[in-house]
């Protein structure tokens, strides 16, 4: 498999392929690459002539050194994965400078509020950085179509507003989240939980099922307390947010109107590591 480290070579690589009339489908990836990044690969390659996956654990989204720090790191793991899948996947996988040269900081956006938001409460300045690589990566291999999951919905929500506002030839298609057997959200981030914390994180997928069952009957508000004290009586799991918000703009509620569709969402820790999910309500 070619895996191109600079972004000249890969240019090149796909003007000679558009020449040829092949369509691009790209999917961004910060590695340590799992079954719900392979969904991606596959839906992709279902819609596709060629396949590029970008490996790149992008520096100006991490508000934290430590968490940049021990980000899990694992190319070779990840072409030996992505080889199994076919001849037309392709991956990028460039070095800091080849992508902010000396330069590494975020460019700043406005994403008409989205980025206020849930993640964006807590995460201060994560969604220039994202916007800032994606817009970069977009540039660079210029794909026909882009593949985001549903386990990041503000993220695929901003980037559907990134490529709207700056008008980018490209379609951001949502995918659905993975998940293992248990229910947990397939995360880069769960290789870094002992077994224990991984069985008992299934919990959180449980009380997003118990959740939607209430909000057939219940006011947003309850639903959300309910959730908060199931985690509060939780030994290990501690909850960051619960909030439930349109799907159009992101706006949290208290209250549901008929007509509008609704998400949960959750932000948890447990042994120091953040872990997010949600689901449609209706
Ligand atoms: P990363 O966390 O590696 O995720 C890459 C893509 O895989 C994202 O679109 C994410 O939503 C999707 N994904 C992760 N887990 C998934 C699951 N269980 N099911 C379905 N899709 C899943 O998200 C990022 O990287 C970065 O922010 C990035 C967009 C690459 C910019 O640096």
């Amino acid at each position: 498999m070619i895996i191109y480290d600079t972004q000249n070579t890969l240019k090149a690589f796909v003007k000679a392929q558009k020449l040829e009339g092949k369509t691009i489908g790209f999917i961004p990836t910060m590695g340590a690459l799992h079954k719900g990044h392979l969904s991606l690969v596959r839906n992709a390659m279902t819609d596709n002539d060629i396949v590029f996956v970008s490996i790149f654990v992008n520096p100006t989204q991490f508000g934290n050194a430590t968490d940049l720090e021990k980000y899990p790191r694992t190319l070779d793991a990840d072409v030996a994965l992505l080889k199994t899948l076919g001849k037309n996947v392709f991956v990028y996988a460039p070095s800091v400078t080849d992508i902010y040269n000396s330069d590494i900081n975020a460019e700043k956006f406005s994403f008409d509020g989205l980025e206020f938001e849930m993640e964006g409460k807590f995460r201060t300045g994560h969604f220039d950085g994202v916007g800032t690589i994606v817009k970069r990566l977009f540039e660079i291999v210029t794909p026909d179509n882009a593949y985001f999951g549903e386990k990041d919905f503000q993220q695929l929500m901003i980037i559907k507003k990134l490529a709207s506002k700056y008008k980018l030839p490209v379609h951001v298609i949502g995918c659905e989240i993975f998940r293992e057997a248990s229910g947990l959200a397939m995360s880069s981030r769960n290789q870094r939980l002992s077994d224990h914390a991984k069985k008992e994180s299934a919990f959180i997928y449980k009380t997003l099922l118990e959740a939607k069952k209430k909000f057939g009957t219940k006011s947003a508000l309850k639903v959300k307390e309910w959730v908060q004290n199931q985690f509060n009586k939780h030994p290990l799991l501690t909850l960051e947010y619960v909030e439930i918000a349109n799907i159009k703009n992101l706006k949290t509620t208290k209250r549901k109107s008929k007509n509008e569709t609704y998400r949960i969402f959750i932000a948890a820790f447990i042994e120091n590591i953040r872990l997010i999910d949600n689901i449609a309500l209706n």
